[in-house]
């Protein structure tokens, strides 16, 4: 890269004068984007219904980055998020829909209201989200949204019917929201990871249909850490992805690849 190249200023600060609002970023995967945008230069407003454990994350990023109690699903928290942002850094043009929770029964025993409540967190709380930032988002002439789905947004998961339901949702809300977004400027696209190591995936509803042994890592053999999944969401949030919109972004390791079924499966018949 030549110090002409009007690229230069993205090697170190990719996204200098981007302003963000992350949910759920009080720990996990929304504390690690948190982080990573900070350190990429955006200002971020980290939202959560984790007040304490939030403003710890924000206070120790410092300056680029700010507090505000968000219930996802509660609209006057969307509206007074925006405007932290707004009075605090300026117009938000970065929207990550992380927050989200986790819930295992087997499907005959899923109640309705089972469904209800995660699609009301999972999915309407990233449609209100970015509802909310739709104007400032507008004014600042475009911007990012990231939706935070899961591979169980794409393929059942055993004992997760209405979590892998809400986060198939997600998929269907960036995609639409993508292609009516467009218009002004604005991107949506939805990451899709396999399991990370973060309080959701250490949790009992987790462990409880996980396998114990490791036949269910994905082919690069680990789950993902929250850093790889904020790199990604760095990355679709700037401007090096400005062509890539309404688009579904595995981060799984190879799991979407197929399956290994042992370390010896894959013999040389030819001999
Ligand atoms: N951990 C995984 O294996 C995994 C895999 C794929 C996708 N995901 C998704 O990644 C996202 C983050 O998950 P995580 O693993 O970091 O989980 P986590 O439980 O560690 O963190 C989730 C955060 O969301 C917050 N939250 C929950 N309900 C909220 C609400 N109504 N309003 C605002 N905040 C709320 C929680 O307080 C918490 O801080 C979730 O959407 C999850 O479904 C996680």
């Amino acid at each position: 890269m030549t110090a002409t190249d009007p690229r230069a200023h993205l090697q170190h600060n990719p996204l200098r004068h981007k302003i963000a609002i992350v949910s759920g970023g009080a720990r996990g995967i929304g504390a690690a984007i948190a982080r990573r945008l900070v350190a990429d230069g955006a200002e971020v407003v980290i939202g959560d219904v984790l007040d304490n454990p939030g403003r710890a994350v924000a206070e120790s990023l410092g300056p680029q980055a700010a507090y505000a109690h968000l219930d996802v699903t509660e609209h006057q928290d969307w509206r007074a998020a925006v405007e932290l942002a707004r009075a605090t850094f300026g117009n938000p043009n970065i929207l990550v829909c992380n927050a989200g929770v986790m819930f295992s029964s087997p499907f005959e025993k899923t109640t309705p209201e089972d469904f209800r409540r995660l699609f009301e967190i999972n999915a309407l709380g990233a449609v209100q989200g970015i509802h909310a930032v739709l104007d400032p988002m507008r004014a600042a002439g475009g911007g990012s949204v990231v939706v935070v789905s899961s591979v169980g947004g794409a393929v059942g998961i055993e004992g997760m019917s209405a979590y892998c339901a809400s986060k198939a949702a997600n998929t269907m809300i960036a995609r639409s929201a993508a292609i009516e977004l467009s218009q002004y400027g604005i991107r949506v696209n939805s990451i899709h990871p396999s399991r990370v190591d973060t309080p959701m995936s250490n949790s009992d509803a987790v462990a409880a249909v996980a396998s114990p042994d490791t036949s269910d890592l994905p082919p690069l053999g680990r789950i993902a850490e929250p850093e790889d999944v904020a790199a990604l969401v760095a990355f679709l949030a700037g401007d090096e992805s400005s062509f890539i919109t309404g688009d579904q972004h595995f981060i799984d390791g190879g799991r979407q690849a197929g399956y290994k079924y042992s370390a010896t499966a894959a013999r040389d018949f030819r001999r």
